[in-house]
């Protein structure tokens, strides 16, 4: 197969080519549309700076834009034969194409890609994020005075509520939200002109390609933006990993809470699975396969870890191997926030759980803390009420009142709802779009 960038005189043995460049025709479709805006960017900027002609440039952005619609109508492909995704759109663009390379390596071009590519994708992630929690603090909101038992051990414990429970949920989604504001702080910064990671004795304006493409600041230091490689995916991962350690628990929460021994909400059977063997069975796999999809996107972090903890600076073929695990966790961790958005919605709760006189022990502590208020010393009224429930003498007073910040009777879902306000306004997406749109003259 000839097709390559760097073919010279030397047939490369074809197990080799195969091995080399494994997954990435597949890998390198998600790069696909951010490679063509890479390319209009530094394109614009080598005219510039003397290294394109006008009339080339023209020619040039009007085949990148031609590619970028070829690829947004799902007609473009990686070619068999064709290295990679930098490969194809080169080669498509003709003889012009051979002057798009000045000044650039195929080491700062997929960085920049990845970098492209992990913006969009966290926007995705964060909007998404975004709808399970107002979904979630509704949910809270709607349900806040129906009690639950809360559990420590597994073992019945103390009064809870489901508006608890789901504002829980919600408030867990707030902290994972500053891990994605960070992760995209990381993701915004331009590793481009870096080259093959020492910069390039062209007079590169990377000051000019770094507004065009819409990002914060540049990652100044060439070998550092290189070794931005492989850093950044897997900050990004373990932000994502945080919102699927969130979503992990609330599944498994879910699959307990839907089983009839607890018997506190219910999903609707069109939501559920059957056996093959068992008439009645009504199956939770939503959020068994939830639980799973999230554990598994949870190792993510540290398969990059264990790619990249070896290596010293300078770029290296292992980090291709990253894009494997990198790229369609996005997608895993979309479906996921999705389904789970769509569960929450629908789930139905069981408003009378503490109907059930096994329950009626969470109130203990209820009446320690009468017995003290009325002045018994904590310890002896904590003895007494020990005592009186061996002797089965325990009666249950069910009012309960919780008023303090983060309890029971006084949830603080809109102080929760104001953090998350907070922190969404701090993301600035539009500035990335539109940089982006003007790039394709779609502005
Ligand atoms: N497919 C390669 C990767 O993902 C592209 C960069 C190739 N650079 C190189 N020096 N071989 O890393």
């Amino acid at each position: 197969m000839a097709n390559k960038l760097w073919q010279k005189n030397i047939t490369v043995d074809s197990e080799i080519e195969r091995y080399t460049i494994g997954k990435d025709a597949e890998m390198d479709m998600y790069l696909a549309q951010f490679d063509v805006i890479g390319s209009i960017a530094h394109a614009t900027m080598l005219e510039t700076i003397g290294l394109l002609s006008t009339a080339d440039r023209d020619t040039l952005l009007k085949g990148l834009r031609e590619i970028y619609k070829k690829i947004q109508k799902g007609e473009f492909e990686i070619e068999p034969g064709v290295e990679d995704i930098h490969s194809e759109v080169e080669l498509m663009l003709g003889e012009v194409g051979k002057k798009l390379h000045s000044g650039r390596s195929r080491n700062d071009q997929v960085l920049l890609d990845l970098k492209l590519f992990t913006r969009a994708k966290l926007q995705e992630v964060v909007e998404a994020v975004r709808s399970l929690f107002d979904t979630l603090q509704a949910q809270s909101e709607k349900y806040k005075n129906v009690l639950i038992p809360g559990y420590t051990h597994l073992q019945v414990a103390m009064p809870s509520s489901f508006g608890l429970w789901f504002g829980a949920y919600a408030e867990s989604l707030l902290d994972d939200m500053q891990m994605l504001l960070a992760a995209y702080k990381v993701a915004n910064r331009n590793p481009l002109g870096s080259a093959a990671g020492y910069g390039s004795s062209f007079p590169l304006n990377r000051t000019l390609t770094t507004e065009l493409l819409g990002f914060e600041s540049m990652c100044y230091n060439v070998v550092y933006a290189q070794m931005g490689r492989g850093k950044t995916e897997r900050i990004v991962a373990q932000a994502v990993a945080s919102v699927a350690g969130t979503l992990s628990k609330l599944a498994f929460d879910s699959c307990m809470f839907t089983s009839q021994n607890f018997g506190f909400m219910k999903l609707d059977a069109k939501y559920t699975t059957g056996s093959s063997i068992m008439p009645h069975k009504k199956n939770p796999d939503v959020f068994e396969l939830t639980r799973a999809k999230c554990n598994k996107i949870q190792s993510i972090p540290n398969e990059i870890m264990m790619i990249t903890n070896n290596l010293p600076s300078g770029y290296f073929r292992d980090l291709q191997i990253i894009k494997e695990s990198y790229m369609p966790m996005f997608d895993e961790i979309l479906d996921c926030l999705n389904m789970v958005k769509r569960m929450m919605a629908e789930i139905t709760v069981n408003e009378n759980v503490l109907g059930d006189s096994k329950y009626d022990c969470i109130f203990s502590v209820e009446e320690v803390n009468r017995l003290a208020t009325e002045g018994m010393p904590f310890r002896d009224a904590y003895k007494k009420v020990g005592l009186d429930i061996e002797a089965g003498k325990f009666k249950a007073n069910k009012e309960i009142h919780h008023t303090h910040e983060g309890s029971i009777g006084n949830l603080c879902n809109d102080k929760i709802s104001a953090l998350m306000d907070g922190v969404l306004n701090q993301f600035n997406f539009d500035k990335a779009n539109n940089a982006e749109k003007g790039l394709l003259s779609l502005a």
